[in-house]
């Protein structure tokens, strides 16, 4: 195909090959200097911030220095702390007496809404086993048949044409789709969900506040859902949604509050996470063809793919802690009450757990990678993404042979924790 530049000129992506690649904000000056005993903190030239447009395009040169330079790291300006390393990063997944969830777990103001994510044992404990209920492998696999009808929905409007916007068009939809049909949102409003979750982390440029529109969005969605709950409050359904309205928490049904808040958090989790992991599994394939050609020769090895995808790519990249008291880590000595991220995304890299970290290998088959969180707080919707996201790769891989991105097109959502793609141009061979 022709007409659309070579993958070396996509903006998102420096480097088209498997080689680790610079970063814009990463010059050669700030090559490292100090060993990490040395230096657990920064040296000077060392800047991580993770709401710089070009770090959040390619945060792995910085992720790299953090390990090796300052895998405790202190930010002043934006007042948090960075864990970069694997085990460091594990170890405070696993005490959540001391990195807390409470106060939010981004680096902006917490949501007001009671949320599964921002509790902390012995609240967060009952909750989740409220959830646990609801959300069981058996529902799960109960969604396939849903999950390969919506997908083939999709692409067969795709049958005509030869290229589309891969987001918009199939990857935005599909865990939309799903995670509502799940729920028992009518179909006629998934769309009008999804722009309001969009709306919702989309940030500006160096600005971590969420921006009108996101404040918009929350206020819809929260509308929405107090609205969907009121009706079936009377009326539950054979879903998700009734068996939250059905569940009792000390003997008692849990109120119109937590119950749309949980709504709200499944829609958020269950959305764009898994959007933007499919995006970022088409983006590795396109970048490396040597490995999307042996998905082709090979398609038992999708499930391998996504969870490689996880570990390269995962859509979640950080969480954010608030210390309960002084705590040490390294020789570094952080204050109660400090904000602490814990960089998933730098830890699936950390090539003290992975061999040769920095390359995209379809069958590495990574075992300790940490993309859905770890701990109390691991991602409920773990089994759900991972299945949706085969089921993706495998039809994406028949349907859109050859796909080529358009490198101009690509626009990369500007978050700090959320790593993927809101725009994705692509073309390929109609069959
Ligand atoms: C690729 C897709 C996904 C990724 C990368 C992802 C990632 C994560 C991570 C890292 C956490 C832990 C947060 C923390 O420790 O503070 C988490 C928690 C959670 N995720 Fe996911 N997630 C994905 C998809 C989903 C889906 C599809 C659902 C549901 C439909 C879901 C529901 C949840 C819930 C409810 C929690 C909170 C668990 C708790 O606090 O106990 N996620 N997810």
């Amino acid at each position: 195909m022709t007409g659309w530049p070579d993958r070396p000129e996509d903006p998102a992506v420096p480097a088209p090959t498997d080689a680790p690649t610079e970063s814009p904000t990463d010059a050669p000056t700030n090559a490292p200097t100090e060993s990490p005993t040395e230096a657990p903190t920064a040296s000077a030239s060392l800047v991580y911030d993770p709401y710089d447009a070009a770090t959040g395009a390619d945060p792995f040169p910085v992720y790299a220095r953090l390990r090796r330079e300052a895998p405790v790291y202190r930010n002043d300006a934006l007042g948090f702390w960075a864990l970069a390393r694997h085990d460091d990063v594990l170890e405070a997944l696993h005490d959540p007496d001391t990195y807390c969830s409470r106060h939010g777990i981004t680096l902006e103001p917490r949501s007001p809404l009671p949320l599964l994510l921002t509790m902390d044992p012995p609240e967060h404990t009952r909750m989740r086993a409220v959830l646990a209920r609801g959300f069981t492998p058996r529902r799960v696999a109960d969604m396939e048949p849903t999950m390969r009808a919506t997908s083939a929905k999709y692409l067969d409007r795709l049958r005509d044409v030869d290229s589309c916007d891969l987001i918009a068009d199939y990857c935005g939809k599909l865990p939309m789709d799903v995670i509502s049909a799940m729920l028992g949102v009518p179909e006629a409003d998934h769309a009008q969900l999804r722009s309001w979750t969009d709306a919702m982390i989309e940030r500006e440029d160096g600005n971590p506040d969420v921006t009108p529109a996101g404040i918009e969005g929350a206020t819809r969605i929260y509308q929405y859902f107090s609205d969907l709950v009121a009706e079936r409050r009377s009326a539950p359904g054979d879903d998700l949604l009734g068996t939250i309205l059905a569940a009792e928490v000390d003997g008692e049904p849990l109120d119109d509050l937590h119950v749309v808040s949980l709504c709200f958090l499944f829609i958020i989790a269950g959305n764009e996470t898994t959007t933007k992991l499919i995006g970022n599994a088409m983006h590795l394939l396109w970048r490396h063809p040597d490995q999307r050609a042996r998905l082709y020769d090979d398609p038992s090895l999708v499930a391998d793919a996504v969870e490689e995808t996880l570990r390269c790519e995962g859509s979640t990249q950080q969480v954010a802690r608030t210390l309960t008291c002084d705590t040490t880590v390294r020789g570094v000595t952080m204050a109660e009450g400090d904000k602490v991220l814990l960089l998933l995304g730098s830890a699936n890299r950390d090539e003290d757990v992975f061999d040769d970290p920095e390359r995209f290998v379809v069958d590495r088959r990574p075992t300790g990678h940490i993309a859905f969180g770890h701990g109390i707080h691991v991602c409920l919707g773990a089994a759900m993404a991972r299945l949706e996201t085969r089921i993706a790769l495998e039809d994406l891989l028949v349907a859109l042979p050859d796909h080529e991105l358009d490198p101009d097109g690509l626009v990369r959502i500007n978050s700090g924790n959320v790593r993927g793609f809101a725009a994705m141009p692509v073309r390929w061979t109609r069959r």
